[in-house]
């Protein structure tokens, strides 16, 4: 299994793993958005044959009204069910955090995770070191919570 930075040529498969795992879809144009924008912040993981099998998307949040710092922020990840438990996931994350740290000076990572997630909780709190920030009622399309997490980029 490979992993490398998004190019636009990869969005399609990107995008297909995401209606395959997951209920938060989003169009072609923020997919590019991303990619044109941060094009160091995502990342894709391929097979042998390069078809995509993982993916995370991710952006830098300019500062706040909240007086938050400029800090990366990971829009979506997955990994196709049967190239699970296999550490992609975690690699992918590693590698965005790195690229947000070095060419963006991020102080810290943030995402949103339903809190019945249980493996994304697991990879992002035991794995990475994350930490609950917030709770946000209602944040998702069908009225589920999320957790609003953070990790800090500062070594
Ligand atoms: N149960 C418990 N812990 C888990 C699980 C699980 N099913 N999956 C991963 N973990 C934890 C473990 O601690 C694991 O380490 P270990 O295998 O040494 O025990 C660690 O996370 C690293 O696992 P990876 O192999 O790197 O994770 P994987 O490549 O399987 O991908 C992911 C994890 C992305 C959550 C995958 O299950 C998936 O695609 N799920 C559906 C989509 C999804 O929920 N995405 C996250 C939504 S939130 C967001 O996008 C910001």
């Amino acid at each position: 299994m490979n992993i490398r930075p998004v190019r636009v040529d990869d969005l399609m498969g990107m995008q297909a793993c995401n209606l395959q795992n997951l209920p938060e879809n989003y169009t072609m144009r923020y997919y590019l958005y991303h990619a044109m924008t941060w094009p160091s912040l995502s990342y894709v993981a391929e097979d042998h044959k390069g078809r995509i099998v993982g993916y995370i998307l991710a952006k830098m949040e300019e500062e706040s009204a909240e007086g938050d710092e400029p800090h990366g922020h990971v829009t979506s990840i997955s990994v196709l069910r049967s190239y699970r438990r296999l550490g992609l996931a975690k690699k992918l994350m590693v590698q965005s955090q790195e690229a947000m740290a070095t060419i963006y000076r991020a102080s810290f990572v943030s995402l949103h995770v339903r809190k019945s997630n249980r493996a994304a909780l697991s990879l992002y709190r035991d794995t990475l070191g994350f930490t609950v920030k917030d709770i946000e009622k209602k944040y998702y399309a069908d009225g589920e919570d999320a957790y609003a997490m953070h990790l800090s980029l500062k070594s």
